[in-house]
This record gives C-alpha cells, sequence and structure tokens, in this order.
C-alpha cells in the first residue's frame, strides 16, 4: 500500500512536473530556474542585507524606516532577510504596550493570542510594503532556534513542559503538528499555535510579489538554547520536519520560494575535521551532530534553495592561530564557501550565502573582499551580509532601548559586533561593488 502510494505520487509529480503548460508565476515573483532565480524571465543575482527583528521592525517612526529602505536601495540591495515572528510573554505584555514595542504574538500561561493591530503586524505589513516601493524584496522566516524575540524554545516551554530538551520541536506530535494542520491535535488550542501563526503569515502576504521566499526556521539545530537528546543528530528527524512542513506551506502557497533558513551544515560519511596543535578539535560542521544533511535537505522537492551562514569566528573559538592550526578564519570562509557552491551544482539549485560575518572592523576589511569574491566567482554570488547598519536614525532623539541589550545609540541601529555602516567605507565598498557585479548578471 505505502509502496503503490508512493509510486503513484511519484508519477504524478513527474507528469506535473513534465507538462509544457505549467502555470507561469505571477508577475514580478521571483522562481528557480536550475542553479539560478529568474525574475519576469531574466536571471535575478543579487546582494540582499539582513535587519533582524531587533530593530527595522521594531522602528516606530516611519520618516527611518523610509531612511533605511533608501540607504539600502543606494547600496544596490534587492533582497532584505528580516524575522516573521516575535512573540512575547504575557508578563511582558504590560511593558511592551507602554513602550509601543512591536509584537506579533503573546504566550501567556492560557493562551496564545494573534497582535494584527498597530503595534503588531500591521508594522509588518508596512515594513514589506516599503520594502517594495524602493524595488526590495523580503525573506521571512516563521521561527527562530534560537530565544530572544519568541523562538521555538516558547513553543517548547509552553506545549511540551518544562525540563525537555530542544529537539522535541521536531519530534513532539503536538508541537510538530502546532506547525501544520493536524485534526488529531486541534483539541487543545495552544497545540496549533505555530500552525496558526504560519497559516496567518502566509496568508496574509501570500499574493504580495514583495515577498522573496519563506523560511520555515532560522538557523534549526538539534540543540538550542536547551540542550539536544541524541535523538536528533544523524537520524534525519529535522529532514522529515522540513519536509513536513514545506509541503504544509507549498499547500498554502504554490507561488512562493521555500527555503530551510539552516546554517548549511553537512552531513558527510567522510567529514572535515580541524587540528590544532596536532590535536583533533572538530569537526562539527561536516558530520551530522548539528541535525541538518545539507545535501539532501536541498534536495527535498519542497526546499527551492539552499542557505548556509558563515562565522567561523564564533564556531572556532579562539582557534584562529594559523600557525599552529590548519586553518584561519579566512581559509575556513573559503572552504565553507567552495563546498556550498559544490552541493549546489550536485543539486542544480541555487544557494544563497545568507548571513555571514566577523568580529573587528579589521577583521571585516581583511576578510570579506575574499569570501565575497569567491561566492561571486562560484556563480553562487547571492551574499546577505550580516547585519545592515543605520546611522541617523531620529526616533527617540535617536537614543532607545528596544529590547535586551538591542538599542539605538546616537542615532545608530543595534550593534551587535557584525553590523557595517556606511561610514565604514571600504566594508561598505565591498558589497556595494558586488551588487554592480550582480545588477550586471541580471539582465
Ligand atoms: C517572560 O519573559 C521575560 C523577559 O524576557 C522572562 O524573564 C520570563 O522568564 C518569561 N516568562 C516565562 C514564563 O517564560
Ligand atoms: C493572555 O493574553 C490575553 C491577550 O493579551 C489576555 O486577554 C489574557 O487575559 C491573558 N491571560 C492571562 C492569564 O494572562
Ligand atoms: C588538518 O590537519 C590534520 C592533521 O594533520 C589533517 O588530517 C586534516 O586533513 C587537515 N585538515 C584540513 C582541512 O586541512
Ligand atoms: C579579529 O580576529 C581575531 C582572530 O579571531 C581576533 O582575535 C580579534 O579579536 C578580532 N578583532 C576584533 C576587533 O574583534
Ligand atoms: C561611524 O559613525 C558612528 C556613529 O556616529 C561612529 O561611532 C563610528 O566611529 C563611525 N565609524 C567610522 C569608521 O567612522
Amino acid at each position: 500500500m505505502r509502496f503503490l502510494l508512493s509510486s503513484l505520487l511519484l508519477f504524478l509529480s513527474i507528469t506535473v512536473g513534465a507538462s509544457p503548460g505549467a502555470p507561469k508565476p505571477p508577475k514580478d515573483f521571483v522562481t528557480p530556474k536550475g542553479a539560478s532565480f529568474q525574475l519576469n524571465g531574466k536571471p535575478f543575482a543579487f546582494v540582499g542585507a539582513n535587519s533582524y527583528a531587533r530593530w527595522l521592525p521594531l522602528l516606530q517612526r516611519q520618516d527611518d524606516i523610509e531612511a533605511t529602505f533608501k540607504e539600502m536601495q543606494g547600496a544596490g540591495i534587492k533582497v532584505l532577510r528580516t524575522w516573521g515572528f516575535n512573540a512575547i510573554n504575557g508578563s511582558e505584555l504590560a511593558d511592551a504596550k507602554k513602550s509601543g514595542l512591536t509584537y506579533y504574538q503573546v504566550w501567556n500561561s492560557t493562551e496564545w493570542v494573534l497582535n494584527d493591530g498597530a503595534q503588531g503586524l500591521q508594522r509588518l505589513d508596512n515594513i514589506i510594503e516599503t520594502a517594495g516601493k524602493y524595488g526590495i524584496k523580503v525573506i521571512l522566516a516563521f521561527t527562530n532556534n534560537w530565544v530572544g524575540y519568541g523562538g521555538s524554545e516558547l513553543y517548547i516551554n509552553w506545549i511540551a513542559g518544562a525540563g525537555k530538551t530542544h529537539d522535541v520541536f521536531y519530534s513532539d506530535p503536538r508541537i510538530v503538528a502546532s506547525y501544520r494542520m493536524s485534526l488529531t491535535y486541534l483539541m487543545h488550542h495552544s497545540y496549533i499555535a505555530l500552525e496558526r501563526y504560519v497559516k496567518t503569515i502566509v496568508n496574509r502576504y501570500k499574493n504580495s510579489a514583495n515577498v522573496f521566499a519563506w523560511e520555515l526556521m532560522n538557523e534549526a539545530r538539534c540543540l538550542g538554547d536547551l540542550p539536544s537528546s541524541s535523538a536528533c543528530p544523524r537520524t534525519g528527524l529535522l529532514h522529515d520536519w522540513y519536509k513536513q512542513q514545506a509541503a504544509f506551506v507549498r499547500k498554502l502557497d504554490p507561488n512562493h520560494l521555500i527555503t530551510t533558513g539552516g546554517e548549511g551544515h553537512f552531513f558527510w560519511k567522510k567529514s572535515i575535521g580541524y587540528w590544532l596543535n596536532g590535536q583533533f578539535i572538530s569537526d562539527y560542521n561536516f558530520n551530522g551532530d548539528a541535525g541538518e544533511d545539507f545535501d539532501g535537505d536541498l534536495a527535498l522537492d519542497n526546499i527551492d534553495f539552499g542557505t548556509y551562514h558563515l562565522y567561523p569566528q564564533f564556531w572556532y573559538g579562539n582557534l584562529d592561530t594559523p600557525d599552529r592550526t590548519n586553518f584561519s578564519i579566512k581559509s575556513w570562509g573559503l572552504d565553507w564557501i567552495k563546498a556550498h557552491a559544490d552541493a549546489a551544482k550536485k543539486a542544480n539549485k541555487p544557494v544563497i550565502l545568507e548571513e555571514f560575518g566577523v568580529f573587528g572592523l579589521q577583521n571585516k576589511t581583511e576578510i570579506y573582499p575574499e569570501w565575497v569574491n569567491i561566492a561571486l566567482d562560484t556563480k553562487h554570488g547571492w551574499i546577505m551580509p550580516w547585519q545592515f547598519g543605520k546611522l541617523g536614525l531620529k526616533e527617540d532623539g535617536g537614543n532607545r532601548l528596544i529590547k535586551y541589550a538591542d538599542a539605538l545609540i546616537d542615532g545608530a541601529s543595534p550593534n551587535d559586533g557584525f553590523t557595517y555602516y556606511k561610514n565604514q567605507t571600504a566594508v561598505w565598498n565591498v558589497f556595494t561593488n558586488a551588487a554592480k557585479v550582480q545588477a550586471a548578471r541580471s539582465k
């Protein structure tokens, strides 16, 4: 029975895929074509930007928002990635209301409440609309592997209870069902929270050409801020989760691209390890421990393109001592970029370097040009540095505590150590020049 059903599905998908009369995508929607993107019949090569939920959708002045998009436009940026989620818990609600903090969802001990009001999703509406005004398309992530502005830990705490590991997010049937539709679990309303949320967001923007793609989760891993159990690494758990959730989103919206939002960790039989003073340090990014299987996940039918992130300083602590290790931050990044370009070729799907960063202006100035150049050389030059910064913001006179450590200081958007601003000319020019190369490839 199982075999018959899957053969039938295979037959149907081949038939549909081969059909010459397949419907054309709506105007101004991006589509994949082999290992690249297309927009209205032309190649779509771009440089993008990240500005996470921690500031752009949290700004309260329209002139600041417009100024930010205008500066992105001036830098040649065509795609912006930001969070499509922003959840708070019940005890934060009173303060949020008082300070005007943006929030799209509230979780408290009894219920999950959507905020589609002026301080909620209407702010995201405005971001998506304003982006379009400046010729920029938006990637929206539905939830986060990490805590902060909501994320999976919130779902785990409320649905599965305290004392659980992070990976129950992918295995607890109530949480899994909470993301997609499952009648079995409609009995308890909090169980369908994420499903309701994803559905809300997709239905809200599914006709908008200002959306570039949906992203299932930012940086899904076996561990989050909670640890992982042994049920997750190297078991295909995350792969199966991607598979069912991508299918769920595809059913809601057949026209927009879908991606994982993953960091791009491989699960290779022969993994690559790194050594310090002759001692083995780690092969975490290649051995399946993170939970991803970049090649396998990219091959999924409903995953239209791959994403990967690049933070060697973060991932390998203080191991950047080229005389004693067989890698440097720079060389590690070059290898990582090449590995993903190879995977893209194998899968014949595009792959985006969706986040990358190093600490320190001098490190940025030295390292980014080489990383960006090699990405452009591989023809997988869709790069999205982490993260775009804006100076001269006027809200609250340029000084405001947003949440956690996120703040506007003297008119500058929050700086997490990776932020780059226009006055850092050398770094800025690396990206604006890359945008020119990409624009020339878009004809
Ligand atoms: C609610 O959020 C606050 C602030 O982030 C946090 O300190 C508190 O522990 C959270 N409460 C629950 C029940 O998650
Ligand atoms: C939960 O949040 C909703 C929406 O803000 C509110 O109406 C309700 O009273 C809250 N319940 C509790 C127990 O805090
Ligand atoms: C690092 O050095 C070890 C030990 O010499 C070697 O086995 C490994 O292949 C090297 N890795 C890379 C990426 O050069
Ligand atoms: C630049 O990178 C090196 C190597 O990781 C690091 O030691 C240094 O702290 C970085 N510089 C800054 C300013 O963060
Ligand atoms: C850029 O401007 C910010 C804010 O005014 C300032 O703190 C920083 O030093 C400037 N950086 C450079 C490289 O000029």
